[in-house]
């Protein structure tokens, strides 16, 4: 007892000095004071120092370069000099192959909200450990309608342009110009706390690279909290992957025709709540257009009034998710192929309008694997691969009429059934017919009888 609690203090102690010791926040912040006391011409002066020694703390205040934190006047060069300075700056080896380690370097929006009339576009490449954070951004009427506010995608030399970037705590107003962010080709990227407006065209791209990270995040085209008359006109892309490895986690996408756009394969998206669109205003919540090979996990989400389109869906799991105001899953086809799809565990919620959970658009001609079952349903037609029935009657013959609730028409792999009679004889009975998702059962000799039948369309039987 006696030793544990030395140990929890020392413990402590230590953690409060390594705390103490490494603040280069602390230091920063009092040094900025400074500056800001000793006024706008000796701040100009200390600009035109040389990159501070990596010894010391290297933070990059866009301030201390003339940005006017009141959004007023442009900031725009202001802020790329302060990212050119922190990209150019001293590294400590290399992370990545050709990516120089920036050491953690910080570019600080000091709490302001800065107007940028063009992209900021990284200027160097083959740079990483670098975070950008702590303010706002926003696009100045002029801005150019295809530039995204932050822009990872400048080529370099290096298999990736960039690694471990974190964009954080940063509000993203593309003023209905552009877009708010585009990771080109990056490894390891963090987006976190951002809250992403008023984007024309997409909100965040991501295109090429791995493991973009995507959290805890707001986006929508429109400031609005749901139930906006401009709904039906609300246009553009919450969130485009079209790369591979991605994660989407804890996000909200508020407005926008499509909540996420998936063009790449092994992205999860996880705890997104898309009210972006209702389905009913043409708005989709995530469209998967990788068809063919989708491999995508869509967990633990909230589908608000908007759905899910996949296009055929090779390899995917929606789980967990919980559909409100008969948001509904939509398979596309474009070749007719489905396989390898699991649609589980989910709740859907609707008004009684017999809207479907789960609709096909064309033909599927081909379905291997394929699970569309166990979900929650309550004011909606509940669609299943593995439909139940139960069918009373004097026989000699009972048929299951399994149409309204399979999915694919004319479909049924493998059937199983009970046959119940209190019958003093011993009749013998088997399927006389499947087809038309319908299953014929047929006895003997009549005898009344209760059948239970399970039929499946998507198993993969030996
Ligand atoms: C904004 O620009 C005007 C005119 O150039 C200048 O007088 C003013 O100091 C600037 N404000 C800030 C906060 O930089
Ligand atoms: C790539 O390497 C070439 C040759 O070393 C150099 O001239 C060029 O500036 C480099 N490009 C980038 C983007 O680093
Ligand atoms: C938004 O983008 C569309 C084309 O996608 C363009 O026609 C429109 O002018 C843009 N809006 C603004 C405000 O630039
Ligand atoms: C099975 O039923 C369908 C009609 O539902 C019928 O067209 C077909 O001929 C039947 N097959 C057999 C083997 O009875």
């Amino acid at each position: 007892m006696g030793a544990s609690t030395t140990a929890m203090i020392l413990l402590f102690a230590a953690a409060v000095h390594v705390y103490g010791y490494n603040r280069p926040d602390e230091f920063s912040r009092k040094r900025d004071h400074l500056h800001r006391m000793q006024g706008i011409l000796e701040r100009r002066s200390l600009q035109q120092q040389a990159p501070r020694s990596p010894s010391g703390p290297v933070v990059y205040h866009v301030t201390d370069y003339g940005a006017d934190p009141t959004g007023r006047n442009d900031s725009t060069d202001a802020v790329l000099k302060a990212i050119s300075d922190a990209l150019n700056g001293p590294g400590r080896g290399v992370l990545f192959e050709g990516i120089v380690n920036l050491g953690g370097a910080r570019v600080d929006l000091d709490g302001g909200n800065y107007l940028i009339s063009r992209p900021l576009l990284f200027p160097v490449s083959g740079r990483g450990n670098l975070a950008i954070h702590g303010g706002s951004l926003t696009a100045s009427y002029n801005f150019p309608n295809d530039g995204y506010l932050l822009d990872l995608s400048s080529p370099s030399n290096s298999t990736y342009n960039y690694e471990f970037i974190t964009l954080r705590d940063l509000l993203l107003d593309s003023n209905y110009r552009g877009g708010g962010i585009s990771v080109t080709n990056s490894l390891r990227t963090t987006i976190d706390n951002c809250y992403v407006t008023r984007f024309n065209t997409t909100g965040i791209l991501v295109q090429g690279g791995h493991e973009t990270y995507i959290r805890t995040s707001y986006l929508g085209q429109h400031v609005t909290a749901g139930g906006d008359s401009g709904e039906r006109s609300f246009s553009g892309t919450a969130i485009a992957l079209a790369g591979n490895d991605n994660t989407v986690s804890d996000v909200v996408i508020f407005s926008a025709q499509t909540g996420i756009l998936v063009t790449g394969q092994a992205n999860l998206i996880s705890g997104v709540h898309c009210y972006n669109k209702a389905a009913g205003f043409g708005g989709v919540g995530i469209h998967l257009r990788l068809p063919g090979l989708t491999q995508t996990r869509i967990v633990d989400s909230y589908m608000d009034y908007t759905g899910i389109v996949a296009e055929d869906p090779v390899q995917l799991t929606v789980a967990n998710t919980f559909f409100l105001g008969d948001a509904f899953i939509l398979f596309k086809s474009v070749k007719g192929v489905m396989s390898g799809v699991n649609v589980v565990d989910n709740m859907f919620a609707g008004g009684d309008r017999g809207i479907e959970i789960v609709q096909l658009e064309g033909n599927f001609g081909e379905v291997d694997q394929v699970a569309v079952d166990r979900n929650a349903v309550k004011g909606m037609a509940v669609k299943t691969t593995v439909a139940r029935a139960s069918v009373e009657g004097e026989g000699p013959s009972w048929t299951a009429d399994l149409g309204a609730a399979l999915i694919f028409p004319n479909l049924i792999k493998q059937v199983q059934y009970t046959f119940i009679s209190d019958a003093a004889s011993f009749p013998r009975h088997f399927v006389r017919n499947v087809s038309d998702n319908k299953v014929v059962i047929q006895s003997d000799v009549a005898v009344p009888a209760r059948v239970y039948v399970t039929a499946d369309q998507g198993g993969t039987y030996l």
